[in-house]
């Protein structure tokens, strides 16, 4: 039998169920706890608040899954309006921004890949041009050979472009390995998806100790790791390793989702170590929030409290 987090993740994938969540108002009020807003206007005001209280973001235009050309090429005009609204902000490394390539036509057939580095190297410019970087989300495994195809090609020119790794999978110790090398920033997450056991670990446990095995990689090497979870038993890991490995508090940080446990970041702070919310925004929230109630049964009841309580 399917579990309630298969569910939820298939139906992230199903246009028709994307109507049935997006078209009720009751909806909002629980979309709104991890999504920014809807415009460009909306974020910025989360941006000035989080970063005046010391907390850095990354910036996520909402999307993903484009099915045609011209979809893509809007996605990259969204990130380079959104880079265009940073500007004045002068925040630098304190903002960045976090890119689908699949919003950036990577699935699509004949040279997806191509399409997907044509659309997202001028992002990867725009963002050089005010002093930030990307950094490339990961999504379904089946897309990763070809993200860290992008990745390369983009550090070429831009050496600090960041790529996201996935705990869950059985090859992340491998690609934690070949990206443990200089000026490499990766965040490393435990996974959103759903993967079949021939790719990843299924159990809570085995994902725990290959986040664990991942990071110990990553801190050892020269690059920056980025530990994006909220997991306060993997935060204390990542804190012990970076002793371990005599990393400097600059030279490392923690990544929470918006919405999502922020205080579980103090002790980090408190050490110095930077602490950035990944902040998404825009309109195609849908697929975003499917997986957020994925993650957390009690996400699901409260949303379907609210779908109850105003219907
Ligand atoms: P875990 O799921 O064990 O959660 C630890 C605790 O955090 C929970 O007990 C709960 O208190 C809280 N929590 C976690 N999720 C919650 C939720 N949805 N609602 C409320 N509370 C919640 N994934 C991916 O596949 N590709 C990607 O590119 C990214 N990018 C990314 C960036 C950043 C900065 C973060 C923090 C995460 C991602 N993810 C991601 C998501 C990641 O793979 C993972 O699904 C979530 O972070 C949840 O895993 P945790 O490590 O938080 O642990």
């Amino acid at each position: 039998m399917l579990s309630q987090k298969a569910l939820l993740l298939g139906a992230s994938r199903r246009p028709e169920l994307r109507r049935l969540v997006t078209g009720t108002p009751a909806t909002r009020r629980v979309v709104d706890r991890f999504v920014a807003g809807e415009t460009l206007d909306e974020a910025l005001v989360v941006v000035r608040r989080l970063t005046a209280e010391g907390i850095a973001v990354t910036l996520d235009h909402l999307g993903e899954g484009v099915t045609d050309r011209s979809e893509a090429v809007r996605s990259r005009d969204a990130y380079l309006a959104l880079l265009d609204g940073l500007a004045p902000l002068g925040l630098r490394r304190a903002a960045e921004v976090s890119v689908k390539l699949s919003a950036f036509g990577q699935a699509l057939p004949g040279g997806g890949t191509d399409l997907a580095l044509e659309l997202v190297r001028p992002v990867a410019e725009a963002a050089s041009a005010i002093g930030t970087t990307i950094t490339l989300d990961m999504e379904e495994s089946a897309t990763v050979d070809s993200t860290l195809a992008v990745l390369a090609e983009l550090r070429r020119d831009h050496p600090s472009t960041g790529a996201v790794l996935q705990a869950a999978l059985h090859r992340t110790l491998d690609d934690a390995r070949a990206l443990a090398v200089p000026g490499s920033r990766v965040r490393l997450v435990k996974g959103a998806y759903d993967e079949p056991p021939e790719v990843a670990f299924q159990g809570r446990a085995d994902v725990d100790a290959s986040y664990a095995r991942c990071l110990g990689v990553l801190m050892a090497g020269p690059g920056y790791p980025m530990v994006g979870s909220h997991d306060p038993r993997l935060l204390s890991v990542a804190q012990r390793l970076a002793v371990r490995h005599g990393r400097t508090a600059g030279s490392w940080g923690g990544e929470v989702l918006y919405g999502i446990r922020r205080a579980g970041l103090r002790p980090l702070a408190a050490a110095g170590c930077s602490v950035r919310a990944y902040v998404p925004y825009g309109v195609d929230w849908y697929g975003y929030f499917m997986r957020r109630l994925a993650e957390r049964p009690a996400n699901l009841r409260f949303f379907l409290r609210s779908l109850a309580t105003t219907s």
